[in-house]
């Protein structure tokens, strides 16, 4: 993959030493299209165009458009394809590129024998584009012909052992820079406010991953549903722009709207810090400065306390789409499949960078990659390598947030210092975090009820809950709410959420060996998410015979 200046000097290099055939891959034909101008012109070569659509045209650099109508291509009626390349090899004079649109399809490379066709009643034109030798014949032609032939398109090309032939160029999508380029136009030309130096390199960054095209229409649009503003708050706008990248996965990735803040989340204050500090790690800025993008962040802990709900306010915290990564689902595919599905994911995370990449339960599917790969052979752990190794290497801006609560599926690599920036266990609230969930529950879920969280005991409330989650935190008022409504639609009391706590057997005592497994495990690997260390022992919690601790 090359980025646009690299890919001006290789094309440019390549049409000097007159290297026969070049291979262009790429989604944007009208990019490719617009370099090739550029460059034959700096060059001074003749650039002559042939599409199935729209024949053979030749680019006039003065009108700046292609034309059927010149004397050198005017009386050339035969538009085959191999008919043109003959043409233009044994007749054209001078430095001649010849650009061949989306007639790769047609190459099935070693598979046929040579002389084998393709169906010459549907393509009479590109019948003898398979013959393999013909191709091999044409890039072997001698410097001195002076000729070039580009052959570009979408998909990746399958030339078989004609690639060793070959030149190869993969043109990367727009590089930060010139969406840089293309903002500024889109503002200029729509008249839109200018935003400062800052917001305008967030918006840039948020187009990263479209397309030249793309990338104008979607600035385009944001700005003008923003009031013909293209600061921070038309980021969300692009960003649905890219939702559509998230279907080349193939179902693997999806969009989630971050409606979540970090001001949602009760108590977990050390991974709070830690998320603030690098609020601003992924921007241009950050890079500018010197500093690594932040890898990816693993949060352990008991079920129910919080840590899918971090994920999904770091996003909205640091403003980033966040993208949610299924990796059961990657596991669920065929035999064979899983690897390339994996890659497949992980080039599409990349191209709607920057986001946040979220890997809820990532120990679901897992089983056979602790080691003993022998369910699989292999492939789970080979997977999750792939994975592992994609953080370490990757440049892009993708930040993973990974969950878990079975840590014993997890493979080992998986924890390893280095692997994620930081590891944290979330774990059961202390009575202090309980009163504060219980109040961003109250004036939340409450907020209809006409409740006046001041009202409410709290401190009464979080001390008879000691062992509940979160989530069950929330249930109790939602639960709360019942009885308030059924005693005539009235605010909620303390003693609302006294009865019903009463009656509410909190998960953690049933999960006793799990919790202390967690903590076990926990206890030198990761960071407590809250308070100073990480409990290992669970004396606290009591047995299952004495459910409700009375
Ligand atoms: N610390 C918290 N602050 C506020 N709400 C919380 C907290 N922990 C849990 N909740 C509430 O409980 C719900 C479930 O929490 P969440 O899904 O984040 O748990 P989890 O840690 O991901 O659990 P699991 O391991 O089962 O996936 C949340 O939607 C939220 O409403
Ligand atoms: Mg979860």
């Amino acid at each position: 993959m090359v980025g646009v200046s690299e890919f001006r000097n290789e094309i440019s290099a390549a049409l000097k030493a007159h290297v026969p055939i070049v291979i262009v891959e790429s989604y944007e034909w009208e990019r490719v299209e617009g370099l090739l101008c550029a460059i034959t012109r700096k060059e001074e070569i003749t650039y002559l165009k042939a599409t199935a659509e729209k024949g053979l045209r030749l680019f006039d650099h003065e009108k700046k458009r292609f034309t059927h109508d010149h004397p050198m291509i005017a009386d050339q009626h035969d538009w085959s394809i191999d008919n043109i390349v003959r043409w233009v090899r044994d007749e054209l004079e001078g430095d001649v590129l010849l650009h061949i649109e989306d007639f790769h399809h047609n190459f099935q490379g070693e598979e046929l024998a040579p002389g084998n066709h393709l169906d010459a009643g549907t393509q009479p034109h590109t019948a003898s584009w398979a013959y393999v030798g013909y191709w091999r014949e044409l890039a072997r032609m001698k410097p001195s012909r002076r000729k070039t032939i580009i052959i570009s398109g979408a998909t990746q090309m399958a030339f078989g052992d004609l690639e060793k032939e070959v030149v190869s160029i993969k043109l990367d999508l727009p590089e930060v820079k010139e969406l840089g380029l293309i903002y500024d136009r889109v503002v200029r030309q729509q008249e839109f406010e200018p935003s400062s130096a800052d917001e305008r390199n967030r918006v840039v960054e948020a187009a990263r991953g479209l397309t030249v095209m793309e990338a104008q229409t979607a600035f385009a649009l944001a700005g003008l549903n923003n009031s013909k503003k293209l600061d921070k708050d038309a980021i969300p706008m692009i960003i649905r722009q890219k939702r559509s990248l998230l279907q080349n996965s193939g179902g693997l990735l999806d969009y989630f709207e971050p409606n979540v803040n970090i001001e949602d989340v009760g108590g977990l204050k050390n991974l709070k810090m830690w998320l603030e500090d690098r609020r601003e790690a992924l921007t241009p800025a950050a890079r500018e400065f010197g500093i690594e993008a932040p890898k990816g962040l693993m949060l352990l802990g008991v079920p129910g306390c919080g840590k899918s709900l971090t994920a999904k306010a770091i996003a909205s915290m640091w403003g980033y789409p966040l993208v949610r990564f299924d990796l059961s689902k990657v596991f669920g595919s065929f035999v064979g499949q899983t690897e390339s599905q994996m890659r497949k994911a992980l080039d599409v995370a990349e191209a709607v960078a920057p986001c946040i990449l979220w890997i809820d339960e990532i120990e679901k599917g897992m089983a056979g990659a602790g080691g003993d790969g022998s369910t699989d052979s292999g492939v789970t752990a080979r997977t999750f390598g792939i994975l592992l190794t994609w953080m370490q290497e990757k440049t892009s801006p993708v930040f993973v947030v990974a969950t878990s609560n079975r840590v014993q599926n997890l493979p080992a690599e998986a924890i390893r210092k280095g692997r994620f920036d930081e590891i944290f266990f979330v774990d059961l609230p202390t009575a202090e975090i309980r009163e504060e969930i219980l109040l961003k529950k109250i004036e939340s879920i409450g907020a209809d009820s006409g409740t006046d969280v001041s009202t409410i005991n709290l401190n009464a409330v979080a001390e008879m809950t000691s062992l509940f989650s979160g989530a069950e935190l929330e249930q109790l008022v939602k639960d709360s709410l019942f009885l308030a409504f059924k005693d005539g639609a009235r605010p909620l009391t303390t003693d609302d959420l006294l009865t019903v706590s009463k009656r509410t057997y909190p998960l953690a005592i049933t999960m006793k060996e799990d919790i202390a497994a967690l903590r076990k495990f926990a206890h030198n690997r990761a960071q407590p998410a809250d308070g100073e260390d990480i409990v290992s022992s669970i004396e606290d919690i009591p047995e299952e015979e004495n459910p409700f601790g009375e």
